[in-house]
């Protein structure tokens, strides 16, 4: 697969093949395109040339409403909304989810604990300056693993974290879901976790 933006090759000669039951690490210099990788598979950008395939399916045939029902995708700077805490775990889940289910995906987002040390615990308020940005993230992983999806993409999902939180969720995330389609991003030298380590390499 070829990727060229404004007439720079920006990933070239990329081969990975990623099994279903597999957590894989992308690792790589800041700029060596990891994030390009993921965005390829949501679809934000076609690559230049070659292509991407999802049970041997073309990318591009795909309905994308679809594929993005089925990826589940948490960024370094993840949106939370002004409402309660539950909310925003539940919130883009279409099927029905009871607090149970919430708090077992906060519980894997290592999020449940200082959840409730909040005032109204799940039904607190989240409001500018409630959370810190580590708060943040395990509230938007808890929300990524509570909506299932066939792939899990974590692009740098846990950098405001510390490294014994990011350890855990980490864990946590390769046990729980090591069973199903998972796709982990992440930055040289923080990721500890995976099947396959796929090395992205700048030039
Ligand atoms: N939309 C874009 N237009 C132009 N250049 C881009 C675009 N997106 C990414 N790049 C370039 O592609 C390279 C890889 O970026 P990125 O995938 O974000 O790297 P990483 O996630 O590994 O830090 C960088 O040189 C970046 O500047
Ligand atoms: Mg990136």
């Amino acid at each position: 697969m070829l990727v060229t933006f404004q007439q720079v090759h920006v990933l070239k000669d990329i081969n990975i093949t990623m099994n279903p039951y597999e957590v894989v690490a992308l690792v790589g210099l800041s700029g060596s395109g990891k994030s390009t990788i993921v965005n390829l598979l949501l679809r934000l950008y076609e690559p230049t040339s070659g292509q991407i395939l999802i049970d041997g399916s073309p990318l591009k045939d795909l309905d994308i409403k679809w594929l993005r029902e089925r990826i589940g995708y948490v960024g370094q700077e993840p949106r939370l909304f002004r409402m309660d805490v539950k909310s925003n775990i539940a919130y883009g889940c279409t099927r029905d989810v009871t607090q149970e289910d919430i708090e077992w995906a906060a519980k894997q987002a290592y999020a449940h604990d200082f959840i409730t040390t909040l005032p109204d615990g799940y039904n607190t308020i989240v409001d500018d300056d409630l959370l810190s940005g580590g708060q943040k993230q395990r509230i938007a992983i808890a929300r990524g693993i509570l909506r299932d999806p066939s792939i899990l993409i974590l692009d740098e999902a846990t950098s405001a974290l510390d490294a014994e939180s990011e350890y855990n969720i980490k864990v946590c995330i390769y046990t729980t879901f090591n069973g199903r389609k998972r796709f982990v991003g992440g930055k040289g030298g923080r990721v500890k976790m995976g099947n396959c380590l796929v090395r992205v390499k700048t030039g």
